[in-house]
C-alpha cells in the first residue's frame, strides 16, 4: 500500500529542522497575530496569503466521531494491525515507525461512520478507492513530507484521527518557506482537496516538533482511518 499510493518528496526546510527555532518562530508569529486564521482554531500558517490559498481546500471537523465510535473503530482495526510489526528501519520510506492495513468490509457501526465520512468529504458519485487505509503510527513515528500518488488516488483525501492529537503540516511544492499547520484533534476528520492535495506536501510532525501555534501538541500512538477517491 505504501508503495502504491505514495510518492515521497523530501523537502529541504532548514528552519524547521530545529524544533526550538520552529517554536520561537511560531511564538513570534502568534504574538503578531498575523498568520492565525481568523475563522478557525485548527488552522495556522506562515502568512495570511498562504492561508487564503488553502482556504476552501482544507477542512478539519473536530469531534466528528464520539468516544464510542472511536472505540468501535479501534476494536475493528486492532485485529488487522496486531499481526504486523512497526516498521522503523526503512529511512527511504515516507513514514517512520508505523504499521498499516487495509479493510474492505466493516461492521455495522463502523460502516455507518464511514458512510458519514463519504457523505461530507466526497463529491456525490465520485468513485472511491474500495479498501479503507488504516495507518498506525507509534509514539515515535511520523510521516515525512510527501504527496499521495496521483496515479492511484483522486482529488480528495479524508482521514479520521484516533487515540491522539497531532499536527499535519502542508508546504507548497513551489515555495518551501511557506507552511500551513492543521491541528488534528483526536476524533476529528480532516479533508484535503484539490490544490491542498496536489500542490502541497503533507506530513505528520514527530512528537518533538509537534507544536501548533506555539503550543505543544503531545503526540501519542495515533491511528488514522483514511478514505480516498479514484483519479478521474
Ligand atoms: C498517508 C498519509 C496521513 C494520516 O498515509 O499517505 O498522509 O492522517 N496519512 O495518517
Ligand atoms: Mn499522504
Amino acid at each position: 500500500m505504501t508503495l502504491l499510493i505514495r510518492v515521497s518528496k523530501q523537502v529541504q526546510r532548514n528552519s524547521f529542522q530545529n524544533p526550538l527555532l520552529y517554536r520561537l518562530l511560531s511564538e513570534s508569529s502568534a504574538l503578531r497575530k498575523g498568520p492565525e486564521s481568523k475563522e478557525c482554531k485548527w488552522l495556522f500558517g506562515s502568512s495570511q496569503e498562504i492561508l487564503s490559498v488553502v482556504r476552501g481546500h482544507v477542512e478539519v471537523r473536530q469531534n466528528f466521531i464520539s468516544e464510542e465510535e472511536e472505540n468501535a473503530l479501534f476494536k475493528e482495526v486492532e485485529t488487522g494491525l496486531r499481526k504486523k510489526r512497526y516498521e522503523f528501519d526503512h529511512w527511504d520510506d515516507a513514514i517512520h515507525g508505523y504499521r498499516e492495513t487495509e479493510r474492505l468490509q466493516w461492521g455495522v457501526t463502523c460502516e455507518s461512520i464511514l458512510r458519514r465520512v463519504r457523505a461530507v468529504a466526497f463529491p456525490e458519485g465520485s468513485p472511491l478507492l474500495g479498501p479503507i487505509h488504516v495507518l498506525d503510527l507509534d509514539k515515535e513515528g511520523f510521516i515525512k513530507p510527501h504527496i499521495d500518488s496521483v496515479k492511484f488516488c483522486g482529488s480528495t483525501i479524508a482521514g479520521l484521527s484516533l487515540l491522539s492529537d497531532s499536527v499535519m503540516r502542508l508546504v507548497p511544492e513551489n515555495k518551501s518557506t511557506d507552511w500551513v499547520d492543521l491541528l488534528l484533534s483526536r476524533r476529528s476528520l480532516y479533508i484535503l482537496r484539490d490544490d491542498a492535495r496536489f500542490k502541497f506536501t503533507h506530513e505528520i510532525l514527530k512528537d518533538e516538533e509537534s507544536f501548533f501555534s506555539g503550543q505543544k501538541v503531545p503526540r501519542h500512538r495515533r491511528i488514522s482511518v483514511i478514505c480516498r477517491n479514484l483519479p478521474v
